[in-house]
């Protein structure tokens, strides 16, 4: 029986970890264990992905909670440690690049557990993002690397990490998308949030580089009220952002301008259907780069770099920064071009998990 310690502990891992759980789930002679580590705990972070995305109960929940890069880290190792003694899994699979993800990895890493990194190689270049110095340590430590799109095999194998244990598999957040959709067409969101399809701009922002920087938050703003003008802007804020927004003092300039209509953080259901009807999305995320991209959505990503080129070659991505003048100008070239079909790219096809799942049980033959 080949023991599988799946982790997950932010809301970004939550739509990656889902098809990997499922394919486990119905794999035979593989047991696998849930970890959540708790690092989003709110119900609309968390639990609310568990319950649509059809993910089996964490076997463990870690609740580490919020706290400093430094303390959150350390508490995510110290609590994950006795886990790995008590359950002693073949393999140990993060996602993504949160504090959950180089945390955990870490651990088993020094215990002699396999690990197995899904969504690695990815580079931003920018060692200023908290994720990339969690990209870059995760896979320089990961038995199995998991990759989603050409540029992450380049990138690892200027890193020195080459060879049998690097498998470009295509992309697990897809494979919830794909599986998702028709739920999704089902949300009433937009009628909640009376705007019509087509005839509103999407927002999203958590970085600390926009917002917990005042000045880039209000040049944000600034372009937010420009397209306001133009069409309803839809924000549904990420606590990290809603925190900032008071303690900036910037509630008052948003609740001024009935186009701006923010909203706590939506479902995953409610959040793939405002994305697919959007005349546009603004984002700092770097998932919904890849999603938009999928969907044929024009995507402005609000900041100087992605992780994610693919997005641009071949998606519907643009980088734009946080200057109001170039996110309006892009702004205006996306709402006035017709949109393309769209051309996935290759093995974002719905099938990622059963790739990885494949080839995890055929390295322990
Ligand atoms: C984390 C990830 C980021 C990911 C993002 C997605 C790291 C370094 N960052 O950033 O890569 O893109 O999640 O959302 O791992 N909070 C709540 N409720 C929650 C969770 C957080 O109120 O359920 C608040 C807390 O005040 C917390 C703040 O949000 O201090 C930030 O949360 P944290 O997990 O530290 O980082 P994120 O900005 O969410």
């Amino acid at each position: 029986m080949l023991k599988v310690l799946c982790v997950c502990g932010a809301r970004p891992n939550f739509m990656k970890i889902a098809p990997i759980m499922h394919v486990l789930g119905r794999t035979a002679g593989v047991r696998p264990l849930l970890v959540h580590t708790g690092q989003h705990y709110d119900e609309k972070m968390s639990d609310l992905f568990f319950r649509q995305l059809d993910i089996p109960e964490p076997d463990i929940n870690l609740e580490v909670g919020s706290a400093s890069h430094a303390a959150q880290t350390a508490e995510v190792m110290k609590r994950f440690e006795p886990i790995c003694l008590e359950h002693k899994p073949d393999w140990v699979i993060v996602v993504g690049d949160v504090n959950s993800t180089i945390a955990c990895a870490l651990v088993a890493s020094k215990l002699g557990i396999k690990v197995a990194h899904v969504e690695a190689g990815l580079r931003s270049f920018d060692r200023s993002m908290p994720e990339e110095v969690n990209r870059v340590l995760t896979d320089a430590i990961s038995d199995m690397l998991f990759v989603t799109e050409p540029s992450g095999v380049e990138n690892l194998q200027r890193e020195g990490i080459a060879g049998p244990k690097v498998h470009l598999v295509g992309n697990v957040m897809i494979d919830t998308l794909l599986r998702s959709r028709e739920s999704a067409e089902k949300s009433d969101i937009l009628a909640r949030l009376s705007v019509q399809k087509g005839g509103y701009a999407a927002v999203t922002l958590h970085r600390p580089s926009n917002v917990d920087d005042p000045g880039a938050f209000g040049r944000i703003l600034t372009a937010l009220e420009t397209i306001g003008r133009d069409m309803p802007v839809v924000f549904p804020v990420h606590p990290r952002s809603r925190k900032n927004m008071s303690q900036m003092g910037l509630n008052g300039r948003i609740e001024r301008n009935p186009s701006l209509r923010l909203t706590e953080p939506l479902g995953y259901l409610d959040f793939m259907k405002l994305m697919s009807d959007a005349a546009v999305v603004l984002t700092d995320s770097g998932g919904i780069q890849e999603e938009t991209t999928i969907l044929g959505v024009p995507c402005l990503t609000l900041r100087d770099n992605t992780e994610r080129p693919l997005t641009i070659t071949q998606g519907t991505n643009r980088l734009t920064g946080n200057d109001p003048d170039r996110i309006i100008a892009a702004y205006r070239e996306v709402r006035d071009r017709p949109r393309r079909p769209v051309r996935p790219p290759d093995l974002w096809d719905g099938r990622a998990a059963e790739r990885i799942v494949n080839i995890l049980i055929g390295a322990n033959r």
